[in-house]
């Protein structure tokens, strides 16, 4: 089979390495891609949010025979109903169902109509009507822009002017575009052992009938060590989740998994495709904080190199809806994957930078942001690589990553130190 994968990034790189890894897949395709996609497919210089140049695109190529939809935004769109229209085979939701991403309006009234347990929280499409919420309610409150927001819509206000602040700049000065058209307002969950809660991601597999949660991760959100910080799109993560067990995976997949993918069916919105649980432990059980659509990244470079069974045959009995044939294994031991950016990310960064790499041992290194410019390796955005590397437990493999982030470098490199030392205790 000749595939391709929609998109541009480092959770992109690592569904097609392990896409590669299958005995069924033949040719494999990127649709922008980067500099290691490159090196495993061919890339595609196609703007895959323009739909009518994917269309163009797709007619004049029958020889590729499956498309996967990776990035959150094409989703939204709807490319891959449009795929579809055009007799293609695809892994990835519908719009209708992407939604559950796209609107946090709607995944909190799917949740509160099918008694999901998440924070309690209200939706406003009027400024004053909100601002008069918050007062009423008091600190602390976390703020959410409704729509897209490339993680950064989320403001966590601990006092009531942060508050007051925070809405102005959603809903008033627009600092995350449409998507402040609507705010939703939530309490902020506390945590067994810290405010916020212990959060874990758990992607699931579902083809509307079964759903199969994958090994579990955790994501390190915030740019500096300890937490400090602004929101990113992720420095880092590693699997498994230390609180996580089997017992919690039953209950969360009783009260949380199930429930999501049956609430979805009930409401004519049948989700197929990959459907990631952003879970919080807080001291009221296992909470959602949020749906994605999608993989998540960088949870899928931890993810994927642990799976022991093939993906394009996970994939395709998705599409068929028989995920309930298939027997998922994963490998036993750890993965941390440490991701390089760029100096000033997540605000500004200059691109362009040549990038060196050394020794790395058996760590697997992760594209994101780069690209070859007259021969030579740059950095092309904002996170820039991921430095993936397995070992018997967390600490084994987090120490095999750190010893190769030590021989990669370009100027102005910024990474945590402290990726895979969260919930350490467990
Ligand atoms: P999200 O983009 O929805 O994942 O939110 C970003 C981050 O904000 C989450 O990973 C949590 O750390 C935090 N967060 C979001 N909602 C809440 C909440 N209701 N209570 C506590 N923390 C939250
Ligand atoms: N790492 C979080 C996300 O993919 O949204």
């Amino acid at each position: 089979m000749n595939v391709l994968v929609v998109g541009n990034g480092g959770r992109e790189h690592a569904i097609l390495l392990a896409l590669r890894k299958s005995k069924r897949v033949e040719k494999l395709y990127c649709m922008k891609g980067n500099a290691g996609t490159a090196e495993i497919a061919e890339n595609v210089d196609v703007d895959y949010m323009n739909v009518e140049a994917v269309k163009d695109y797709v007619s004049a190529h029958p020889e590729i025979d499956y498309y996967v939809v990776a990035p959150d935004d094409p989703l939204a769109i709807g490319l891959v109903d449009e795929l579809e229209a055009m007799g293609k085979r695809c892994f990835g939701p519908r719009k209708n169902a992407a939604i559950i991403e796209a609107s946090k309006a709607f995944a909190k009234e799917l949740m509160k109509k099918y008694k999901i347990p998440t924070a309690e929280s209200e939706t406003f499409e009027d400024y004053s009507k909100a601002l008069e919420y918050i007062r009423k309610k008091g600190a602390p409150l976390v703020l959410k822009a409704d729509g897209l927001a490339l993680g950064k819509g989320v403001l966590i206000c601990e006092t009531i002017e942060q508050a007051e602040e925070g809405l102005k700049e959603i809903m008033l000065d627009k600092a995350f575009g449409a998507a402040g058209n609507k705010i939703v307002i939530e309490e902020l969950m506390r945590g067994l052992r810290y405010t916020p809660g212990e959060e874990v991601s758990v992607l699931a597999f579902t083809d509307g009938k079964t759903i199969i949660p994958m090994i579990t991760s955790c994501d390190h959100k915030r740019s500096g060590d300890g937490d400090k910080g602004l929101n990113t799109g992720g420095m880092g993560t590693f699997s498994p989740c230390p609180f996580w067990n089997e017992k919690l995976e039953k209950q969360v997949l009783k009260t949380i998994m199930i429930p999501t993918m049956k609430a979805m069916n009930a409401e004519g919105r049948t989700f197929k495709g990959c459907l990631y649980f952003g879970l919080m432990r807080t001291d009221k059980g296992m909470k959602v904080v949020e749906y994605n659509s999608r993989f998540g990244d960088p949870e899928t470079q931890v993810v994927l190199p642990m799976l022991k069974t093939d993906l394009m045959d996970i994939f395709e009995a998705v599409t068929e809806g028989k995920l309930s044939d298939i027997k998922i294994e994963w490998e036993e031991g750890a993965c941390v994957c440490v991701v390089l950016a760029s100096g000033g990310y997540p605000v500004s960064y200059v691109k362009g930078k040549e990038i060196t790499i050394g020794e790395t041992g058996n760590a697997q290194i992760v594209h994101a942001g780069t690209a070859v410019k007259d021969g030579r390796l740059v950095t092309a955005g904002g996170r820039v690589l991921g430095v993936v590397a397995k070992g018997k437990d967390i600490e084994e493999a987090r120490l095999k990553a750190y010893s190769a982030v030590e021989n990669i470098n370009w100027e102005n490199m910024h990474y945590r130190k402290d990726i895979g030392v969260k919930y350490r205790e467990g």
